[in-house]
C-alpha cells in the first residue's frame, strides 16, 4: 500500500469489487467521532434532512448550515464516495457545445442564465477553498472543447458567438495546446480543477454540530412527506421540515425524471506524465463519443487523466474493451507510464440539457431533488447546492427558474427517440430467448437464463459460486445486462445497476434483484 502525499493511507477501493479512483485512493475516508457527528443520535429532528453526501448534498448541506439552519446529511455509504468520488473533477462552464444549443431551446436568457450559474459555482469553489484554507490542490487554468481535425469550424464559431452573448470571455483559437493535430477550440480562460473528495471530506467534517448531523451508512428505504417530513433510514428515524433528494439519481422521483433523461457510462484511466509533456488546460472534444483530458498530481508525481468511451448503460456488451480503448487512444497521443487507475462513472444527461434541480411536481412541495447534471457534476453540483438551500430556506434564488424540475421539457424529439427506445426495449426484452443453461457457465461468465418464474440474471464468481437473480428490472420491469468490465447487473431502459447478488448500486431502482437461487 502506498501513502498519499500527506502520509494518510491509501484506499484500496471504495466499494467491494469497485476499482479505487485516484481520488478515492489519496483522500481515504476520515474516522469521524461519533459524539461529533450526531451518529449516536438515533432520531434527530432538524431542518433540512439532505439525502446523499455528494458534491450536491454537502454543497446544500453547508449552504443551510451557514444560513443557521440544522440539517441532517445522510449518506447510504461513506460521505463522497459516489459520482464525486469518481469524476474527473474539472470545473468550467465549458460544457462542450452548448450555448449555441441553449441559446435555440431556451432563447439568449436561459443560455445567459446557464453561464451565470456555471460562473458563480467557479467562484462558490475558489471561495470556499481560500476562505476554509482547503488543501485540494485547486488550480485555475484555461478550458478548450476542441474539434477533431476536420470539424466544422463554424460551428466553433457559433458557439463562441453564443458563449460571448451569455457573458461568457470565449475564444476561438486555432491552436490547441495538445500534442496532436485538432481542429480548433473554444477556449475558456480561468477556469479550474481540483481534488473533489479532498475538498468535500474537508466541507464535510463543518457539518457535524450546533444541532445538525453527519450520518453515514445510513440507507434511506422510506421518506413520508408531512409536517414534518418522516425518513427511515436503517433504524433511525429523522424528522425534517424539509428533505433534499441529492443521491444522483433521486431515489424519490415524483417527477418521471428518470424519462426525460439519457443515462451513460464512461470509463476514466490514468498514467503518469513528464511535467514537460503535460498538456495545460483541461480538454473535451466534440466527437462523439468525445475524449476529455487533465493532469493531477499524486505525490510528486503527475497523472494524465483521461475519460471517454461513453455508452448508454446496460447498451454495451464490451465494456472491457472499452477501457483497451481508452488506452490505445491515450498512448497512441502521449507518452506515459503504466496505467495507474482505471475506473467508470455514470451520468445522467436531460433531453434539453438542464439539470434538474428544485421541487418537482406532485406532492406538498416539501421534497427537492437535484439531477441530470449532464456529466458536469462538480460544477452544476456546487451550482445545486446553493440553489437547493435557497429554496428550503424559502428565499428567492436567481437561476432557480432555469432548472426546474416541474418545467415542461422543450427537446420534444430527443424525449421520443429515448421513450421510444426504452419501449422497443421492454418488448424485445419479453421476445427474446436464451437457450443456455446456468451449468454453462464458467468461472467469470454471465448470462441471462430463462426460468419458470422469468428470466434469470446469473454469474459464477472467480471461485465458482453461482449468483441467481431475476434479470426484471425492480424500477420498470426491462431485462438487465451483463456489464463484464464493473461485475453488475445494468439496466438499459434507465441506468439503474446491480451487484451480482441484485443489490442496488445506482437509482432509479429502490428494491434490489430477487433472489432467484
Ligand atoms: Fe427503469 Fe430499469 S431503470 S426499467
Amino acid at each position: 500500500m502506498r501513502s498519499a502525499p500527506d502520509g494518510a493511507p491509501r484506499a484500496k477501493s471504495a466499494l467491494p469489487g469497485r476499482p479505487a479512483s485516484l481520488w478515492m485512493e489519496t483522500a481515504p475516508p476520515p474516522d469521524l467521532d461519533p459524539a461529533a457527528t450526531g451518529d449516536h443520535l438515533g432520531s434527530p429532528s432538524v431542518d433540512v434532512a439532505v439525502v446523499g453526501a455528494g458534491m450536491a448534498g454537502v454543497m446544500t448541506a453547508i449552504r443551510l448550515k451557514e444560513a443557521g439552519a440544522t440539517v441532517a446529511l445522510l449518506d447510504a455509504g461513506r460521505m463522497g464516495a459516489g459520482a464525486t468520488g469518481f469524476s474527473t473533477a474539472k470545473v468550467t462552464a465549458g460544457h462542450n457545445l452548448i450555448y449555441a444549443a441553449l441559446e435555440r431551446t431556451h432563447g439568449m436568457e436561459g443560455a445567459a442564465a446557464y453561464a451565470a450559474l456555471q460562473r458563480q459555482a467557479l467562484d462558490d469553489l475558489a471561495d470556499l477553498v481560500r476562505d476554509r484554507e482547503i488543501d485540494c490542490d485547486l488550480e485555475r487554468l484555461p478550458h478548450f472543447v476542441h474539434h477533431p481535425p476536420g470539424g466544422d469550424p463554424a460551428e466553433l464559431g457559433r458557439e463562441v458567438d453564443a458563449a460571448r452573448r451569455a457573458g461568457l470571455p470565449a475564444e476561438l483559437v486555432a491552436e490547441v495546446p495538445l500534442p496532436y493535430p485538432t481542429g480548433g477550440a473554444v477556449r475558456l480562460a480561468d477556469q479550474a480543477q481540483f481534488h473533489p473528495r479532498r475538498f468535500l471530506l474537508a466541507l464535510a467534517r463543518a457539518i457535524p454540530g450546533d444541532g445538525s448531523h453527519l450520518l453515514e451508512n445510513a440507507r434511506v428505504q422510506d421518506i413520508r412527506e408531512g409536517r414534518p417530513c418522516e425518513l427511515r433510514a436503517d433504524g433511525r428515524a429523522v424528522r425534517a421540515r424539509e428533505v433534499v433528494v441529492a443521491t444522483h439519481h433521486p431515489s424519490v422521483d415524483r417527477g418521471r425524471l428518470f424519462a426525460k433523461m439519457r443515462v451513460k457510462r464512461s470509463y476514466v484511466l490514468t498514467a503518469p506524465i513528464a511535467p514537460e509533456r503535460a498538456p495545460h488546460g483541461t480538454f473535451i472534444s466534440t466527437e462523439s463519443p468525445h475524449h476529455s483530458l487533465r493532469v493531477a498530481a499524486d505525490g510528486d508525481e503527475l497523472l494524465l487523466v483521461v475519460s471517454g468511451e461513453s455508452h448508454t448503460v446496460g447498451r454495451a456488451d464490451d465494456t472491457e474493451d472499452r477501457y483497451r480503448r481508452l488506452e490505445r487512444w491515450m498512448r497512441e497521443r502521449f507518452a506515459v507510464g503504466e496505467v495507474r487507475h482505471r475506473w467508470s462513472v455514470q451520468d445522467e444527461y436531460p433531453v434539453d440539457r438542464l439539470p434538474f434541480v428544485g421541487r418537482p411536481r406532485g406532492g406538498d412541495g416539501r421534497i427537492l431533488v437535484a439531477t441530470g447534471f449532464g456529466g458536469w457534476g462538480m460544477s452544476n453540483g456546487i451550482a445545486a447546492g446553493r440553489i437547493l438551500a435557497d429554496l428550503a430556506l424559502g428565499r428567492t434564488n436567481p437561476w432557480a427558474w432555469l432548472v426546474d424540475p416541474a418545467r415542461r421539457v422543450r427537446r420534444r424529439r430527443g424525449l421520443l427517440a429515448l421513450n421510444t427506445g426504452v419501449a422497443g426495449r421492454l418488448l424485445r426484452d419479453r421476445l427474446a430467448r436464451r437457450p443456455r443453461s446456468a451449468a454453462d457457465l464458467a468461472p467469470g461468465e454471465a448470462a441471462i437464463l430463462s426460468g419458470r418464474g422469468g428470466k434469470v440474471a446469473a454469474y459464477r464468481d472467480e471461485a465458482g459460486l453461482l449468483h441467481a437473480v431475476s434479470a426484471s428490472c425492480t424500477h420498470l420491469g426491462c431485462i438487465v445486462a451483463w456489464n463484464a468490465a464493473e461485475r453488475s447487473w445494468d439496466c438499459p431502459c434507465h441506468g439503474s445497476r446491480f451487484d451480482p447478488t441484485g443489490a442496488v448500486l445506482e437509482a432509479p431502482a429502490t428494491a434490489p434483484l430477487a433472489d432467484r437461487s
